[in-house]
Formats: structure tokens, sequence, C-alpha cells
């Protein structure tokens, strides 16, 4: 069998009239990026990336060197190829403008440069996530409330996983695929295309440490999960929660299950845990574009107006069938108050 490099997939989706020429640079960019976070974080403590950077991000989050790195390589990569107009990131309060001295483009490209950094230094995986929007017509020099479109505007969204193998998963509208690094070569190689996330599941991800801060239906939800054969759901479930988003999506990806990070009491003032722009977002669309279904709870996630870069979302994604059961005790709940 002949291997299909990400190069030459794109290029067929280039005359497939699937993307256009910007689109599949910036796509080759952000991949060769995450490529150099791939290597920098398999060398660990070797390469002196380990710890804490002693600062803090937008969000007051404390800083990893390897999330200032990350952000740094993404920043440094993107800049000079002329296919954005600026870009955004979890560890920035504002978008980066693409510098003067180079041309800008029709894109606006958003990411988390290192998602589930608490695992970095216990070398569990982390991932990169990345999201990719149209730069509104005439507009030259933008700025955050360019980049407040909903997540159906995304125009390709991704995740690499660093993992035991670096994976890329991408969707550019059309289907979801994996791709494998391979390491000797330094490319990407296309290992599963089209993604078919199965219906039903028998396996939830959450972090079941918030359940004394969760809403009523949440708490019936997973008390009715946990109930097993013996409750109303009629079957065991089984929890996993590595605490890498990009990890425990990929999982889904993989094998099916449902992801939540639903509101909570501590969360509830910012509107949930994890970031619409540059986490759920690309994740929902990755997902939908699987055959699976993202939610807030409350509402397709891909149709959430934005109404900041930074904002927070509660998310329940996955397996289209357990999705729904999930967003049905919601709105069971919502409708006897
Ligand atoms: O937002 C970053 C993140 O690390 C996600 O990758 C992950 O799903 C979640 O937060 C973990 O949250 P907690 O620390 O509550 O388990």
């Amino acid at each position: 069998m002949t291997s299909i490099s990400l190069t030459q997939f794109l290029i067929e989706e280039k005359r497939a009239g699937r993307i256009n020429p910007e689109l599949r640079l910036l796509v080759e960019v952000v991949a060769r990026a995450c490529k150099r976070i791939s290597i920098a974080i398999g060398k660990g403590a070797l390469g002196g990336v380990l710890g804490d950077a002693g600062t803090g991000n937008v969000q007051g989050e404390a800083q990893k060197k390897l999330d200032v790195l990350s952000n740094e390589i993404l920043l440094e990569a993107n800049a000079w190829g002329g296919h954005l107009a600026a870009c955004a990131s979890e560890e920035m309060e504002d978008p980066q403008p693409i510098p003067d001295a180079y041309p800008k483009g029709n894109y606006l490209l958003l990411f988390d440069p290192l998602d589930g950094s608490s695992n970095i230094d216990v070398n569990v995986s982390v991932g990169t996530i990345f999201s990719v929007l149209r730069c509104p017509d005439g507009v030259t020099q933008p700025v955050a409330v360019h980049f407040l479109q909903p997540g159906t505007a995304q125009v390709a969204a991704g995740y690499c996983v660093y993992g035991p193998s670096t994976l890329l998963v991408l969707t550019v509208g059309h289907g979801t695929h994996v791709f494998t690094l391979d390491r000797e070569v330094g490319t990407f190689i296309l290992t599963r295309r089209d993604v078919q996330i199965p219906e039903e599941t028998s396996e939830f991800a959450v972090n079941a440490s918030n359940q004394r801060h969760w809403e009523a239906p949440m708490q019936r939800y997973v008390g009715d999960l946990l109930a097993g054969k013996e409750g109303p759901r009629g079957r065991d479930f089984n929890m996993r929660w590595v605490a890498s988003m990009v990890a425990d999506v990929h999982r889904i990806i993989t094998r099916g299950g449902i992801f939540t990070y639903p509101l909570d009491a501590k969360c509830k003032a910012k509107g949930g845990r994890l970031r619409l722009m540059y986490e759920a977002n690309p994740m929902a669309l990755i997902v939908e574009q699987a055959g699976g279904a993202a939610s807030t709870g409350r509402g397709r996630l891909l149709e959430v107006q934005p109404t900041g870069l930074h904002q927070r979302v509660p998310v329940f994604l996955g397996s289209k069938r357990e999705v729904e059961a999930a967003v049905r005790y919601h709105r069971e709940a919502d409708a006897a108050a």
C-alpha cells in the first residue's frame, strides 16, 4: 500500500476544490510547527523544557516552559507565509498581528499551543488545538472582535496529540482524518481517512471530583450512568479521564465515548471551564465531521455566538446518542423548572 502524506492529501483536497492554496499552506505550516513542538516534548528533561516558566497567562494560569515555547513556535512559523491576517492564542490576551515586513493573508488562526499542560511534567499525553476562520472582508488590521465568529464559520480545525506517537487529526470541513508522524522521515502520513465515531457508547469522561458543584441535571445524568445495569440506563458504563482534552477527545475519535466539562458552581461565573474559541469549537467541528455531536448541554456548541476571545463554555461531545441523552437531562430539568 502506498502511503499518503499530509502534503499529498492536501494537494488532492485542493484538486477536488475543497481547499485553496492559502489554506493548504496554513495547514502545512501549523503541522510543521507541531512537529517542532513534538520534538521539544520528546526531549523532556534532556531538553530542559519541563517545569514552570515562572509567568502567568491571560487566564491567570501558571505557564509551563512548554506552554511558552509552543506558543513561540506557532507564532514564529505562521508570521511570514502570507496566509494569515492575525493569530490568537490561549497564552496571549490580544490577537497577534502579522508583522508589517510580511504579506497578509485572508485567514485568522486561533490555537491552544499546549493543551493539558498539567500533564507535561508527568509524561502523559498533551496536545495542540487549532481553529481557522476567515478574516472578514475589508478588514486589514484584525482585532479581537473580528475573531468572534461562531464555530460553524470555521474553515478548518485540528489537533495534534503528543502521545506514544504524534498524531494530527484534521478537518477542512469534509470529514475528519488522522495522520501519524513518521519520526524518521519527519512526515505526517494518513492513517485513518473519514473517521466515524460510533453513535452509541458505554464510556464517559468527566472530572468527577467536581460532582458536588454540578447542576442538578448533570448530577442526575452521571448518577444514572454510575447506576449501571441496575439503573435506568440498563447497562454498565466505564469512566476515563486523562485531563488533557486532546487525549480524552482522541480516545472518543478512536472508539467512541462522551467527554464533558459541564457548568459547575466553581466555573459558573466564567460561563464554564473550557475555552470556546480554541478548545471547544475546533473539537466540536472535528467531532461533528466524524459523525458525533457537540453541545453546551443546552444547544449546539458550534452555534454559540462568541462574545470574547477567551470566553468559556460548558462542553458535551462525542458519540451522538450519548450527547443527545445528556442534553435530554438538561432539557427535562429546564422544562420542570
Ligand atoms: O483547559 C485545559 C485542560 O487541561 C483540558 O485539556 C482538560 O480537559 C481540563 O483542562 C482538565 O481539567 P481538570 O484539571 O479539572 O481535570
